[in-house]
Order: C-alpha cells, then structure tokens, then sequence
C-alpha cells in the first residue's frame, strides 16, 4: 500500500477511488490504510455489534431476512437505496470518506453497489429546493442542514416518510418542502448510477459528501453467496 499521495491526489480530485489489491490485508492492515484517510468512526451502533471486527470494520455479509430497518438492511438481501452514509447522525459522526474492501465475491447473485456524484444530482435542481435543502433538517437531534454548499447529506427513505425540520421562516406551508424533497429523489435517479460489481481484492474509497451509494438487490442464496465486505467510515 505505498503510493498513498497518488492515491491521495486522485480521491481529492474525483471523490472516488478503486483499487485492486494484490493481496489480501489483513482487518489491521485494513484499519491502518484507512487512517491514512482519516479517523476511522468506531462502530457503535449496538444493533449492528454482531457484525464488528477489531471495533472499526463492519463485515457486510447477506445473514439476514428482509428488513425494513436501515440499520439492518446492508445484513439482508434488500435492495439499498440511495444515500450518504450515516446521514442522520450527528456531524461528529458523519464520516467524510467511506473505505470498502471485498474480502469474498460470489460470481452468481451478487449486488452490484450504486455510486452517484452528488454534483451531478444537484446541478438540475433548481435554486429554490437548493436554498429550501441548505435550511432543511432531519428532525432528528444534532443533525445539520441536508445541504450544504455542494455536501449532501441524505438518505432516499422509500415508502416510509422523512421526519423533517425547516429551519427557515419564509414558507408555512410543509407541501413546498415535501416537493422540494421529492425533486432532490427525482434528480437522484434521474440517470444511471455507476454499477459497481464486486471481485475479490477490489478496494473502494469514497468521499461521502460528494457521492451518494446504494446497492442492487442481493439475491438470498444458500452457501453460494459468499459475498463478504469490509466497511470502514472514516471522520
Ligand atoms: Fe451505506
């Protein structure tokens, strides 16, 4: 793992990086390549505890049923929906890049993960939802704004309503917001993600505020689907 400036140099630029490995890291290896990129976030969500190595890694396997629990669903089968990473927690504990690393593929079945530049999901959006998303909250404690600048900090939550806050004084009316959320969903699907799929040994980096991820859906297959990532969140 030398080059790190290179590697550094080139995520600063794109916001992503993708690096095929030639051999496997060990978890601590894993955790020191990370540090080069930041504060590895330790995992301390307790409804994902069962799933942590060495307090940082989150080990993403398909062990699960269905869920309709965020928390949860990267442990099923589910398809994941766009979103940045731990969007709804505090500042202190958004991670600016996110480090994944495929410990085991499966070449049947296996999920593709969606990337989308968060850049290209704002430039149609037009500027009143941009100046309604920079006042705009989770309604959740600590959280800031969904927008600022050119971060993003969102989830698309599907079926299932977004508890929100505006900050705001100009618009009473909470169906001016709900539209404004519904433009940003619309403009992040609007194109074609990246389709990312997975091989043994591949490592993916990516700036957290400049690129929204997701995940196809991921067949629920026996002993085949050896499917095994490694998620570190990086501060
Ligand atoms: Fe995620």
């Amino acid at each position: 793992m030398s080059r790190v400036t290179e590697f550094k140099t080139l995520l600063h630029k794109q916001g992503v990086l993708l690096l095929n490995l030639d051999k496997p890291p060990s978890t601590h290896e894993l955790i020191e390549f990370a540090q080069e990129w930041g504060s590895p976030i330790e995992e301390l969500n307790p409804r994902v505890k069962d799933h942590v190595s060495q307090r940082y890694v989150l080990n993403i396997r398909n062990s699960l049923s269905s869920t309709k629990d965020f928390n949860l669903q990267p442990f099923s089968g589910d398809f994941i929906t766009l979103h940045t990473e731990s969007s709804a927690s505090p500042d202190s504990l958004k991670p600016n890049y996110l480090m994944l690393y495929c410990k085991d593929s499966c070449s049947n079945n296996s999920a593709y993960t969606l990337l989308r530049p968060v850049l290209d999901v704002l430039k149609n959006l037009s500027e009143a939802t941009r100046g309604i998303l920079s006042q705009l909250q989770y309604d959740y404690p600590g959280t800031s704004c969904i927008l600022e600048g050119t971060h993003l900090a969102f989830r698309d939550f599907y079926l299932q309503s977004m508890p929100w806050r505006y900050l705001g004084k100009d618009i009473r009316n909470p169906e001016i917001i709900n539209q404004a959320i519904e433009e940003l969903v619309f403009n992040m699907y609007r194109q074609d993600p990246f389709y990312l799929k997975w091989q043994k040994n591949l490592l993916l980096v990516i700036d957290n505020r400049r690129w929204m991820h997701g995940r196809t859906v991921l067949a629920r297959s026996d002993k085949t689907n050896t499917r095994h990532l490694m998620r570190i969140k990086m501060r």
